[in-house]
């Protein structure tokens, strides 16, 4: 699997559950109790390979991107302690859906900058063979990846 296939999938998956989040009725909280855990544990696996393998790599193979991974990994510090809110709260509460609201708005922005900003630069660096490697090694990273969002390193930061 190419890592920024895999990465563009991950994105994929999150996409949908905010379009479900947003379906959901404001009386609904279990439904959306339900969609946020699963957003927790999806970007928490995500973020979790991106800043132990895909990044450090892009990072050393395309000195240029170095910028846009500093910025993305204050991005996810704010997404993962937001996460960690949300685990947290009761969806009755009324900063529930508000919270859940500018997460969505940070996520969305950081998709765009990764997908159209500095991915393409990495893919073309990198090459069909690294990214392939890579991309095998976060497959089988996602499956010790930690469960809870403050044990992924940019939450430390
Ligand atoms: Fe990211
Ligand atoms: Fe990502």
């Amino acid at each position: 699997m190419d890592a920024i296939v895999l990465l563009k999938d991950d994105h994929k998956t999150v996409e949908r559950l905010f379009k479900q989040f947003e379906k959901a009725g404001p009386k609904a909280h279990k439904e959306k109790q339900k969609i946020v855990g699963q957003v927790i544990e999806e970007l928490t696996a995500h973020t979790y390979i991106e800043e132990t393998i895909f990044y450090p790599a892009a990072r050393a193979d395309v000195p240029e991107t170095g910028g846009h991974v500093l910025e993305s990994v204050e991005e996810h510090h704010v997404v993962v302690w937001m996460l960690s809110e949300l685990k947290k709260l009761d969806p009755a509460d009324e900063h529930y859906d508000a919270k859940m609201t500018v997460l969505m708005e940070n996520v969305r922005h950081h998709v765009d900058e990764e997908e159209q900003d500095w991915f393409p630069k990495v893919r073309e660096a990198l090459g069909r063979k690294r990214l392939q490697e890579l991309g095998e090694r976060m497959a089988e990273a996602k499956s010790e990846a930690p469960r809870d969002p403050l044990k992924i390193p940019s939450a430390a930061r």
